[in-house]
């Protein structure tokens, strides 16, 4: 066995084994392993001609056919398998070596896997992947994390494998230490899953409130997409919706059951925005519509609930309604990424990562589920000003908003009349004239915690902190 191959693939599932064709074919030797051996084989049968390939059966063979410091990149399930993976491999390996975990990874384990190998002197790199099959092997967009030193000699590869952007950059950036990667690739999910939501409620006001048929609609989708829309998602939706079922001949959306699953990315996205105290509605929002979806006998006990009688549009004011649409979701896809936005800079002045929010736009604007002649916009706002406190701070966004808001607003109020649900496309607003706000009740919800546990406010006028004596004469001391 020679110990040439310049970087080793374990785990050779679909992504595995699309990452180590996707290095081969760019010219680099890989060595792949995998727990049972029959599935290296295949690989190196069906795909041999595509470049240099080391079959290892064991993970001394796979080690030792890595040249020096060994790269390794481990693809297999996010939790314990990785943990084991880690265990087999560790004691292999020799100080200045690389652990590369390419899968979706929770950042907090990647930090604790991090700090556990460094004592080793082992380098960690917790990886971001994203682009589903595809784009593992035709070029993904990769959120590496870890320590400088391992960038050095693993981002050049990374960059040559990674899908470019229209400009040619390769989206592939050292997103920061230890978990920041995997922390960057959680939110890079929150947001695909708030996206996601936002066009089905677009979806569903077309079809429901407009009368457009699946079909329609996909062409309207596909019209969008030639303008500020211009977006992978909304790209293969209108792929979706324009599939007949063969079996049926109905509209494909029509024979599918509505129950939306999901892996946890997005939940991680919601629970880590709670601990930072980032407010991410629009996300969470999109987490809790898959979760209700899935309350199957819920759902069918609450048939019968009333609803509004609806009046559906005339084919005069159908085009005009989904104009107004496309603002709502424009404007609500501006407010997804705004809190996507604002977890990464809250995470990593958490963990000091010293994240580049700019960078983080510009990777995604090639080979992620999330692709979109958008984030162009959002990097070239971060660019102009790196201490950008919202995206909504930037002028041409705010501009877009300001356009939006009329058509935004009809949208909200026609999807409240005919009682079609769109808890996203509401979070986004509510979450825009929340922040846009002179004064928000929270002065009264001060109130009402001192009133009943003393719990004490801030005046407007003065310094310091107050406590009414509302069981007594109502007298305000300082507390
Ligand atoms: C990607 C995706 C991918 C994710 C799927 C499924 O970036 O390629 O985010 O990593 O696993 O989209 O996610 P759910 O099953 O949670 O919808």
């Amino acid at each position: 066995m020679s110990t040439s191959a310049q970087i080793g693939v374990t785990g050779l599932a679909v992504m595995g084994r699309n990452l180590a064709r996707n290095f081969a074919r760019n010219g680099y030797s890989v060595a792949v392993h995998n727990r049972t051996a029959a599935k290296t084989h295949a690989l190196v049968a069906e795909f041999g001609d595509e470049g240099t390939f080391v079959a290892a059966e064991t993970a001394e063979e796979f080690v030792a056919a890595l040249e020096r410091p060994r790269r390794l990149v481990i693809m297999v399930k996010a939790g314990e398998p990785t943990d084991a993976v880690i265990r087999e491999f560790a004691p292999l390996l020799e100080p200045g070596d690389m652990i590369i975990d390419g899968g979706n990874a929770h950042f907090a384990d990647t930090r604790r896997r991090e700090k556990e190998l460094r004592e080793q002197g082992i380098h960690f790199v917790g990886t971001g992947v994203s682009g589903g099959e595809e784009g593992a092997l035709l070029g993904p967009s990769i959120m590496p994390g870890g320590s400088v030193e391992s960038y050095a000699t693993l981002g050049p590869m990374l960059e040559k494998i990674s899908a470019k952007a229209a400009d040619g950059t390769p989206c592939v950036t050292h997103c920061g230490p230890d978990g920041a990667g995997h922390f960057v690739k959680m939110v890079h999910n929150g947001i695909e899953y708030a996206d996601m939501q936002l066009i089905a409620e677009a979806y569903h006001l077309l079809r429901e409130v407009a009368g457009y048929s699946p079909a329609e609609i996909a062409d309207i989708f596909r019209t969008w997409n030639q303008g500020r829309l211009d977006s992978y998602l909304i790209e293969i939706t209108a792929e979706v919706l324009s599939h007949v079922d063969a079996a049926t001949g109905k509209p494909f959306v029509d024979i599918v059951q509505d129950q939306a699953e999901q892996k946890g990315t997005g939940r991680w996205t919601v629970q880590i925005a709670l601990d930072l105290g980032v407010p991410v509605s629009g996300i969470a929002e999109a987490v809790f519509a898959r979760s209700l979806s899935g309350h199957t006998e819920l759902r069918e006990a609450s048939r019968g609930l009333a609803g509004p009688s609806v009046t559906p549009l005339g084919e005069a004011e159908k085009a005009a309604f989904a104009d107004k649409v496309e603002q709502a979701l424009y404007a609500s896809k501006i407010v997804s990424y705004t809190q996507g936005f604002h977890e990464i800079q809250a995470g990593s002045e958490e963990y000091d990562w010293n994240i580049d929010l700019g960078a983080v736009a510009a990777i995604w604007r090639g080979g992620c589920i999330i692709r979109a002649a958008f984030l162009d916009r959002i990097r070239a706002a971060y660019d102009a000003r790196a201490d950008l406190p919202s995206l909504l701070s930037d002028k041409g966004f705010a501009e877009e908003i300001a356009t939006a808001q009329d058509d935004w607003r009809a949208v909200l109020v026609a999807a409240t009349q005919q009682g079609v649900p769109t808890p996203g496309f509401s979070a986004a607003l509510a979450y825009y004239d929340a922040l846009r706000a002179e004064r928000l009740p929270a002065a009264l919800t001060q109130g009402q915690r001192d009133f009943f546990g003393a719990h004490t406010y801030r005046r407007t006028d003065r310094a310091g902190s107050f406590h009414t004596l509302w069981g007594g004469d109502r007298s305000e001391v300082s507390a």
